[in-house]
């Protein structure tokens, strides 16, 4: 297939900025002039809604196993529903969250990383996979009043560890975001724009 559009996804901890950032990073872009949209996993799609309902903010955990399988098939939806046609229109495609918060979330639950990537295979890869990192501590203080079920601190924890290895690995770049919201954005932007030229 060809791809003349340019997929990023925005990875990182509950409260660790991704839809702040996100959104921050599709007006820039627009701004000189790309042509960029947001989007975000859970996706808006029937199995996306579900997962927010039961999954999330359902109170009970369900078992990893079935919430990998879940995200797997609502991501399988939002990339033939979503991210496709928006790349084969030209587009820059944002998503808040892809790929990498099933290897890590359901990954950090103890499943095995290979098989939760196998039932991902045709989830395309995104041109630029971007971590915002931060300290496990400060996302539970600025998520406290709405905690969902993933986010007590020993979770996060494990689940920084396993994001963290994809940045070793060079599938995700990392980005700083215990800074303020404005040098957060400024180091996305130009981490976005040196993979845009050379891309
Ligand atoms: N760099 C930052 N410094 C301080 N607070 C931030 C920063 N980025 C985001 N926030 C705040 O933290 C909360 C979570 O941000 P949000 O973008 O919703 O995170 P996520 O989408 O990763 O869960 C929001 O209240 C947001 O305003
Ligand atoms: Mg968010």
């Amino acid at each position: 297939m060809e791809r003349q559009g340019f997929f990023i996804c925005v990875e990182g901890l509950d409260g660790c900025g991704k839809t702040t950032q996100a959104k921050i990073l599709m007006r820039k872009l627009r701004k000189i002039g790309y042509d960029a949209v947001y989007t975000a996993e859970p996706s808006r799609g029937k199995i996306g809604r579900f997962i927010k309902r039961y999954c999330l903010h359902g109170g009970k955990r369900v078992s990893s196993i079935v919430e990998a399988l879940l995200f797997a098939a609502d991501r399988y939806e939002h990339v033939e529903a979503e991210i496709i046609p928006a790349l084969k229109n030209g587009k820059i495609v944002i998503s808040d969250r892809y790929l990498y918060s099933s290897l890590a979330y359901q990954g950090a639950a103890g499943l095995n990383i290979e098989w939760i990537r196998r039932i991902n295979e045709h989830a395309i890869p995104p041109n630029l996979a971007i971590f915002i990192d931060v300290e496990p501590d400060t996302v539970i203080k600025r998520l406290k009043p709405k905690k969902s079920v993933m986010e007590n601190l020993e979770t996060q924890r494990k689940v920084r560890e396993v994001y963290l290895k994809f940045v070793e690995n060079g599938e995700l770049v990392r980005v700083d975001g215990n800074k303020s919201k404005r040098e957060v954005a400024k180091e996305v932007l130009s981490t976005v724009l040196d993979y845009l030229k050379g891309s």
